[in-house]
This record gives C-alpha cells, structure tokens and sequence, in this order.
C-alpha cells in the first residue's frame, strides 16, 4: 500500500505566523486562559473546529463568483435545492445561515414546555436550542458509546430498546419528533450504522414520531457504514448516503461541516404543512424562501460543496488523516477515544491527568496546555462545556472529559497533522506538571465560548 495522499494541489495559501512558548504563554494569560478568546493569527494550527473552517476547492470559489443574487428565485437556490433534493430526497428545502438557524426554526415550532426530545447524542446548539424552547431533550446514547476506550464500529448508535421504552412511556403529544446525529459529535464524532438507522425508523414508525438526521457530517457517516458494516464495501458512498436519509422524514444541517463551505445550512422536511410555518419563521427571522440567511453565491458553493464531499477519495483522505493521528497518539500511550472519529481526535483528560477532578476542568488545562506547547488550539467538550451547578452550587459533570481535536477539511498537510502529534506527545510527557482551573466568570448558557479562567 502506498501513502494515501492528500487528493488536491494547492491553489492559494494562508501563512501561519509563528509564536515561542513564551509569547504563548503571555497571549494564553490575556485571554483568560480560555482558548475561544485566543486571537486566531496567534494559533499556529487551528483545531478548535471543523466548522466553517474548510478549504473550498476553485470549482467553490467558481461558483462564489457565478452566484446570482436576485432576492427572489435565484438560480442559484434552485442548483442548491436540486443538490440537497437529489441527496437527501426530501420534500421542502429551507436556506439557513447555519445549523442552529435551523434548530431554532424547527424546536420554536414543535419544541416548548412539555414536550421532549430524544436522540443519540444532541450536539450542545441543538440541546440549547430545545431547552430555550421549553422542551427537554433526552440522549440515549447506546451503552458502548459511553466508554471511550472500548472500541466498537458505530459507537453512535441509539439505544433502541431505549428508545421503544421512552416512546411507551412518553404519551405521543409530548414527543413531536426523534432526532439522531451522525456522525456523533458530542459522543467522540463516532458514526451511526445503517442497520440503527432502520431499526429507529421502525420503532419511530411504530410509535407515529417522525424521526430526524442532525446530518453535518452525514458523508463521514456514509463512508464508515462502508469500510465497516456489512453489505455496503461495494455501495458507493452516494447512494449510502442517499439511503441514510431515506429512513427520516427531514433533517438540520450545517453546511460548515460536509457541504465545505464557510457559512451555511439548511433545514429540510417532508411535513408540508410544517414547511410552510418554517417558511414563516424563516421570512421573520432570517429571509425569503430562497435565499434564507445567505448569499446566492454561498448557495453555490454548498451546492458544488455537496458533490465534491462524496468523492471516495476525499473521504479516504479524511477518514485517514484522522486515523493517522491516532495512531501516533495511541503508540505514545496517549489516552483518547477509540477508535477515532471522523472529524477529530478526542484526548481523554481524565485519563491524561488523573490528579485532576472534574471540578478543576482537566479538559481546559490539556487545552491550555497544547496552546504553550505549540500553538495548537483545541477545544474542551466535559465540565466546562456541559456542567451543570446542582443544588448548593456543586458542580455535576458529564460522564466524560474530553478535549477535541478537530480537523479542518483540506486545510491542513501530513507534515502539520505531524506536528500536532509531537506536540500533543510532548505535552502529555509534562502531564504531571499541570494543574486545574477555576472559573472566574461565566455567562448562564453555553458558558464555554465566552467564561474566564484563573489557574489553581
Ligand atoms: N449539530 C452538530 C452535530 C454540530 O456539530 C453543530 C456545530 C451544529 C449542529 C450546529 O451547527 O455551528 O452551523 O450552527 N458544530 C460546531 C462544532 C460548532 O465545532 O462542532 P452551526
């Protein structure tokens, strides 16, 4: 087997600019120790996202400049509309300026006081976005999905014995629908199986719930349920894909992860007449029905951005590129979520710094760490993220604390993943020389873009 290499020249470049461990640390100490406050030319390679963060290909920037952006019934919507129809096969396509803009306009019309929502795992937009409505939303992560160094193919998967005792208890009023992630980012970026995708068809059926696709990485999905579950090694990663969402009756996208573009998304549906109540919504809150909140260009782009995703070569590039840098963690004896994902890399900070609880954020000093280390930038998902203060103020955590790794699609080279992976090998040497943080100051959700740290 020869060196699976990147499936791209380079066209244009960006420079990184280069820092010292010592003006790292001084640029860390200004931003309170919280990476999200890191100016971005002060972060030599950038894995705080994949979002919106992937490089367009010239046929992208083509279409950017082909973009028509008449207010209403641009061509360009009608190519985006018949690339997300000819994928998904749903019914209504909504433009909207990302995935939350989506998630907002479907949990205000079905969300609200009462009702609850199940899934897989919901990503924290979405979770927020049902709880500012009113309604609970419920994870029923499958049992092997919690343990994260048990290796398993789809880690992602719903519990669906879960999920049939959820639906029998719960009266059908309070459940307007079921949603399910892929591949699931909260849980390490692990994939979903066909097979689970049908079995929560059934059940959902069963039960008269519609089910959704939290669809942002549904090609990375696409690619695992080939390389790993049976019956799918000679299916093209398309026509997966296409059957994925032939299971469910409309889905949330951001177009920032697996259509490669910088802005956008989409909300789409069978539901005509709750299309027509989005499209309403959309009008007040984001814009006309055909262009939602973007550009006509940016409808190009994700169009031609859809095509390209698919491409088997591209996806073995990026399924790889992953799996390379755990390979490099794994043989250091670097702890992380097995097996890896397919958008980042999950360092298990429990495990990295054992002499760290929970309530000193573990996750937030391996991130401040690999920051001095080498300007790698990365991104807590634990107690800064998803804990919650119980009665007397006591902090309950989440089952896991991880820190993420996140790669941006096309941006980056082998000799940077390289890099990434001295740097993160060198940190945990030091392991024992870190310590936990307190939080100074924090906003009342989502409180991990914006809270300030002091170290302990
Ligand atoms: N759903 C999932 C699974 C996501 O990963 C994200 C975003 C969203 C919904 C919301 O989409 O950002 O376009 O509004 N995830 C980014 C991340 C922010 O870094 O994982 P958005």
């Amino acid at each position: 087997m020869k060196t699976i290499i990147e499936p791209f020249k380079i066209k244009s470049v960006e420079p990184i600019r280069f820092t010292t461990i010592a003006e790292r640390r001084e640029i860390l100490q200004k931003a309170h120790h919280n990476p999200f406050l890191i100016h971005a030319e002060d972060v030599m390679i950038d894995l705080l996202t994949d979002s919106g963060t992937s490089a367009m290909s010239a046929r992208q920037w083509a279409g950017i400049m082909d973009g028509d952006e008449s207010y209403a019934g641009s061509r360009s919507y009608y190519r985006f509309e018949k690339a997300v129809r000819e994928l998904t096969g749903l019914t209504h396509i909504i433009p909207v300026h990302q995935g939350r803009a989506a998630e907002k306009i479907l949990f205000t019309l079905v969300g609200g006081k009462g009702k609850r929502i199940p899934s897989n795992t919901h990503f924290d937009t979405t979770r927020a976005n049902i709880e500012y409505s009113g309604a609970e939303a419920v994870d029923l992560l499958n049992e092997v999905g919690k343990h994260p160094h048990q290796r398993a193919d789809f880690k992602g998967d719903i519990d669906l014995a879960a999920l049939d005792a959820f639906l029998v208890k719960e009266r059908r009023e309070h459940v307007p629908l079921c949603m399910i992630t892929v591949t699931n980012n909260s849980g390490g970026g692990q994939p979903v199986s066909m097979a689970n995708l049908r079995g929560a068809r059934d059940v959902t059926k069963k039960h008269g719930i519609p089910l959704f696709l939290d669809a942002c990485r549904f090609a990375e999905n696409a690619y695992f349920i080939k390389l790993r579950e049976p019956g799918y090694a000679n299916r093209s990663v398309v026509e997966i894909a296409r059957e994925m969402f032939s299971y469910v009756d409309g889905c949330t996208m951001s177009a920032k992860k697996d259509a490669l573009v910088n802005m956008g998304g989409f909300l789409a549906l069978n539901d005509g007449a709750l299309a027509v109540q989005a499209r309403n919504l959309l009008i007040v809150t984001e814009g006309f029905p055909t262009y939602g909140g973007l550009a006509g260009r940016d409808l190009e782009a994700i169009a031609q951005g859809l095509e390209e995703v698919v491409q088997e070569d591209y996806l073995r590039y990026r399924i790889r590129s992953v799996e390379y840098l755990a390979e490099k963690l794994l043989s250091a004896g670097v702890p992380i979520v097995e097996p890896p994902g397919g958008h980042a890399i999950y360092l298990d900070a429990k495990d990295f710094l054992p002499h760290v609880p929970p309530h000193e954020y573990p996750g937030q000093a391996v991130a401040c760490a690999l920051y001095v280390e080498g300007g790698v930038r990365s991104v807590e998902i634990g107690s800064v993220m998803f804990g919650k203060y119980g009665a007397g103020g006591s902090l309950i955590s989440p089952p896991m604390e991880l820190v993420r790794l996140a790669i941006p699609r096309r941006v980056y080279t082998q000799s940077h993943i390289d890099y990434v992976a001295e740097v993160v090998i060198e940190a945990h040497r030091h392991r024992m020389e870190m310590r936990g943080f307190r939080i100074v100051e924090e906003a009342p959700m989502l409180r991990h873009f914006t809270a300030k740290f002091a170290p302990l």
